[in-house]
């Protein structure tokens, strides 16, 4: 996937000067955590994850700890969740552009994909009568993610109960991937999973933790028959987690007030800088996000898109998420404003100004 072949861990962290191409935070460093691992022997762990872990996600939904399984990552979950609940004779629908696991393993898996396509002129918002009408009397998947990756855009409470209530009357699954659920900008609906039986959370602390590095998420969900199913398709992919990610996951959880208070503050500092940037740039145009770390822009002027990343990269160091990653026009970029510092932020928004006028 190009996402992956030109993502900045292949091109490596260090060619990189201005790094606008990332979905999450600012990444830990362990030494941050303040965590002594010692005291941890190393045998299976509990196939569900670790019980603790487990407590304190699910107290924080309001769900059982059953209802959780610890999986290594969202991506881990997605694939589970793909895997259990689509075949040839069954139908997915799913948001475009998308985070690209949500519709790379539901192709390998030949179902029935029906895109529903997330358009700019319309703020990049779910048009949930289409989705209703797209619904087959078939078994189906509905796949959304909220905060979404890569527009920023979010379901209000309203929008994700009738999705929920959509989803129900067709007797369907619904995914909902709130992998940056703690990023929204406004408190967040209810935990999708919590609202109904035939709901499919899946979240992780990558993204708003800035701990991608551990491989901790969870799938979320409160019907017996398919939480069975996904751990029975974890125990034959990995039987458990990583014993040390999830405990190291668990210090986390147990501090997050500390760790996160900072997390938040840059976050904010740096939307500042890209609303202001954005709002007074001739050369592109946004639809402001809601949730997450990430935009979703695009180029004003009709210029030479293949030429733009190449100088942008090579010229400037500078990276962002292009359009071709994500299925659409090269001419939207999806810009990561969490992870870079204030000042690599302006400077690569900068360079983006810089280079689009230089091709003009
Ligand atoms: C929407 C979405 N879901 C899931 C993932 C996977 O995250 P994780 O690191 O938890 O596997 C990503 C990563 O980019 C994402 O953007």
């Amino acid at each position: 996937m190009p996402i992956e072949a030109e993502s900045p861990e292949e091109l490596g962290y260090g060619n990189i000067e201005c790094n606008l191409a990332e979905s999450s935070v600012t990444d830990t460093n362990f030494k941050d955590l303040d965590f002594n691992i010692k005291d941890i022997t190393l045998c299976y762990g509990d196939h569900k994850g670790l019980p603790a872990l487990r407590e304190l996600i699910a107290a924080d939904y309001g769900l059982q700890p059953e209802h959780i399984i610890l999986v290594p990552g969202a991506a881990a979950g997605l694939f589970i969740v793909a895997t259990s609940l689509l075949n040839k004779n069954s139908q997915l629908l799913v948001e475009r552009p998308n985070y690209a696991t949500n519709i790379e393993t539901p192709r390998l898996l030949e179902c029935e994909i029906n895109f529903i396509d997330l358009h700019f002129e319309t703020q990049y918002k779910l048009d949930l009568y289409r989705l209703s009408t797209m619904v087959k009397s078939m078994p189906s998947l509905i796949s959304i993610t909220t905060p979404h990756n890569p527009t920023g855009s979010v379901l209000t409470e309203e929008e994700l109960m009738e999705v929920v209530e959509l989803s129900r009357r067709h007797g369907s699954y619904l995914l909902v991937d709130e992998t940056y659920r703690e990023l929204s900008f406004n408190n967040p609906p209810p935990l999708a999973a919590s609202i109904s039986d035939n709901v499919i959370s899946v979240s992780s602390v990558s993204k708003a933790y800035g701990l991608p590095g551990i491989r901790m998420g969870w799938i979320a969900c409160k019907n017996k028959h398919l939480l069975e199913t996904f751990l029975a398709a974890k125990e034959q992919i990995f039987i458990c987690n990583s014993l040390l990610d999830e405990h190291v996951a668990l210090h986390y959880l147990q501090h997050k007030q500390q760790f996160f208070a900072p997390i938040k503050q840059h976050i904010n500092n740096n939307f500042k800088v890209l609303e202001e940037h954005m709002n007074s740039s001739k050369n592109l145009e946004w639809v402001k996000p809601q949730g997450g770390v990430v935009c979703y822009p695009r180029i004003i002027p009709s210029i030479d898109y293949k030429v733009f990343y190449k100088e942008l990269y090579h010229k400037h160091k500078t990276l962002v998420g292009a359009g071709h990653w994500f299925e659409t026009s090269q001419k939207y970029m999806r810009i990561g404003f969490g992870w870079p510092t204030k000042e690599a932020l302006q400077q690569g928004l900068h360079h983006i100004e810089a280079t689009i006028d230089g091709l003009k």
